[in-house]
């Protein structure tokens, strides 16, 4: 929970046109909250207030109904388990929609659907859609509350699910709503699961409906979902709101809105550093926001782990708040060896999403530790074994809890100012090509490496794991406008920085390069400090390059490998170029801006041109 503060208890009462309004609520909100309710029919409304009462009281009636399961005391105090319907598992990408009054403002990459007609639809398919079921009120901020860089939002939901999630993940309640007045700008989210109740009908533990939409106004800055309960498709405040929407704000008022963690990384000298790292869905943005530093001297502190805004500030430098207040982490993969940082947050206050029963009333997932423990039920509520050849825990399965629970968490993360950025990482999942880690030449080429990010598929969405696809600047899900028009706003901040003389570094980095027998090359995980050492150092202009067709890597020895267990071929083939298979490479990305035809900025062009020159001369 995030806001303590004494509220008046949220009231509730059997007739939408007459709930009860907490004092001084915004007359827009109210009317835009009767208006929904007009439309959805709901039994009953409740405003939230994000207390931890309110909590208390939604987690104990989602027990009752069987939504949730209490885990043991003993282990996981104040910990629940949630099952989703097997077929509500993860973001679903095809039904994702930006509904931009001009399809080319939405762009190649996304769903587009004219506004008007989705406003048809969803007429009808919300028409009634909560019958039977509470509504619930939720005004939040996006950042610390009144801080210059937060935005305000106010999402509807019929589902106590999304209100327990929220309450994590966002400034959600009373305060938030104190700081909406007359002229104040908010997001409005609307979210129904789509499965009205019939009088006497019995609820199942997890409604939610096989129509699914997602949509996006990016010019009247409202968001609609329809028929999950999952992550990004109903915390309306997370991709929706602080990727997809703010893109667009961010696009026109001069700032950023990313898919990147946030941290504060002090070195031996005690100079103080702070890293902005974009890293496609389930690719290590947790691991590395939590990272405990396997060399002396090191200190790495969390600020965010999913979603960064960042804006020049007054002196011109790069800052940057996380908009988010929880973390909705992957599990599977989350184990004292991988991610120590992550196991101490998960000590209690937990809401886990699909991840395997024990016996004793805890939680495991794959990964967690090396053998399965005995006795297991599985995500889906079925006895488990080793032998059943089925994940036990779902591999999107995931975590939700308050960021302030993190123990790395840095006093910095609600600083209302945000911080200031001093390099920016690009990276993927990429078994081949991509080395461990290069300096970009300069800002252009940055943005060059963050318009060609790609990455191999994994859970976080429906479609097939593994399979390579294009993800530019880890944003291919959750740019809200056309995304060639995101790599040219991207040029114009630089330009910006760089006359105001203060421009971050940027940086590509890639953990997932393996050797001829599929095996990871690098240990990654702690030793990943290695490479925000040298990255760093860089910045403090201590550590030395060597020039290559994809930027500066690191001089021989310049890397600190020392007590890896690693040969010095593999070293060497983790940052291998092979010039004919980067060819075949530049080649697709070719293919890949023509899909944006004349919108891809020149500068980027120029870049392509200028690495394929630099290659064939290799
Ligand atoms: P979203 O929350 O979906 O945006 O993802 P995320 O980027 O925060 O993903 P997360 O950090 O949870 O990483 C998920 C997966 O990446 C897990 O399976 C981890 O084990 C794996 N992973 C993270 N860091 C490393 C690394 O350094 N090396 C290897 N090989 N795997 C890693
Ligand atoms: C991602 O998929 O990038 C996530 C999880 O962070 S969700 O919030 O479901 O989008
Ligand atoms: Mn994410």
């Amino acid at each position: 929970m995030t806001l303590t503060t004494p509220t008046p208890a949220t009231t509730e009462i059997s007739s939408a046109a007459y709930h009860a309004v907490p004092e001084g609520a915004d007359p827009k909100v109210v009317a835009w909250v009767d208006t929904i309710a007009e439309l959805t029919k709901p039994e009953r409304i409740v405003w939230c207030d994000g207390s931890p009462q309110e909590w208390d009281r939604l987690t104990r009636e989602m027990v009752a109904a069987g939504t949730l399961i209490k885990l043991n005391p003993e282990h996981r105090p104040y910990s629940f388990l949630a099952r989703s319907n097997p077929s509500d598992v993860a973001r679903v990408e095809s039904r994702t929609f930006i509904c931009s009054e001009r399809e080319e403002d939405a762009g190649p990459t996304n769903n587009w659907v004219a506004p008007a007609e989705m406003r048809a639809t969803f007429s009808e398919i919300f028409d009634g859609s909560m019958r039977g079921r509470t509504m619930y009120v939720m005004p939040f901020s996006m950042g610390p509350l009144g801080s210059p860089l937060a935005k305000l939002g106010v999402q509807v939901t019929d589902s106590p699910y999304v209100v327990a999630s929220m309450a994590v993940m966002t400034r959600m309640g009373s305060e938030a709503l104190k700081l909406i007045g007359e002229d104040t700008e908010w997001v409005a989210a609307v979210h129904s699961v789509g499965a009205p109740l019939e009088p006497g009908q019995a609820d199942v533990p997890w409604p939610c409906n096989d129509t699914k939409y997602i949509s996006h106004f990016p010019e009247t800055r409202e968001i609609w979902s329809y028929g999950s309960a999952y992550g990004g498709n109903a915390i309306l405040a997370k991709k929706s709101f602080a990727l997809r929407i703010a893109s667009v704000l961010a696009r026109d008022e001069g700032w950023l809105a990313e898919h990147m963690l946030l941290l504060k990384v002090t070195n031996p000298r005690g100079r103080v550093f702070h890293v902005a790292a974009a890293f496609p869905s389930a690719c290590g943005k947790t691991n590395l926001a939590m990272l405990k530093p396997s060399i002396p001297g090191w200190k790495v502190e969390t600020i965010g782990d999913d979603i960064a805004w960042l804006r020049p500030g007054p002196d011109g430098r790069l800052r940057a708040i996380n908009p988010e207040a929880g973390f909705f982490g992957v599990a599977p993969g989350t184990s004292p060896k991988t991610n120590e940082t992550a196991i101490e947050t998960l000590w209690g206050n937990t809401i886990f999403t699909n991840v395997a029963l024990r016996e004793d009333g805890d939680v495991w997932w794959e990964g967690l530790t090396d053998k399965p423990p005995a006795g297991l039920t599985d995500w889906q509520g079925n006895p488990w074994s080793p032998e059943s050849g089925t994940p036990a825990a779902h591999p999107n399965s995931r975590f939700t809890v308050a960021a302030h629970q993190a123990p790395s968490i840095a006093e910095t993360w609600n600083d209302p100012q945000g911080v200031v950025v001093d390099a920016i990482i690009f990276g993927g999942r990429r078994a081949t090509n991509v080395p461990l880690v290069v300096e970009a030449r300069d800002w252009e080429h940055g943005v060059y490496i963050g318009a060609t990010v790609s990455s191999e598929r994994t859970a976080a969405a429906e479609g097939a794991v593994g399979e390579l696809r294009r993800d530019p600047f880890a944003m291919m899900p959750f740019c809200g406008y056309n995304m060639a028009d995101h790599w040219a706003h991207w040029l114009r901040v630089g330009e910006g920085l760089r006359s105001a003389g203060n421009m971050p570094r940027i940086f590509q980095v890639n953990w997932f390069r393996k050797d001829v027998d599929g095996k990871f090359l690098w240990p990654g995980f702690a030793e990943n400090a290695r490479v925000l050492e040298w990255i760093l150092d860089r910045v403090d202009g201590r550590a030395t390059a060597r020039e290559t067709a994809l930027g500066y890597a690191p001089a021989e020895g310049a890397l600190n490998v020392d007590g890896l267990e690693l040969s010095d071929e593999q070293v060497e083939n983790l940052f291998a170029i092979d010039p004919e298979a980067w060819l075949n490479e530049l080649d697709d990305t070719e293919r890949f801006f023509d899909t944006f035809g004349d919108r891809v900025p020149p500068a980027l062009r120029e870049q392509l041109k200028d690495l394929r020159e630099r290659l064939a001369a290799e």
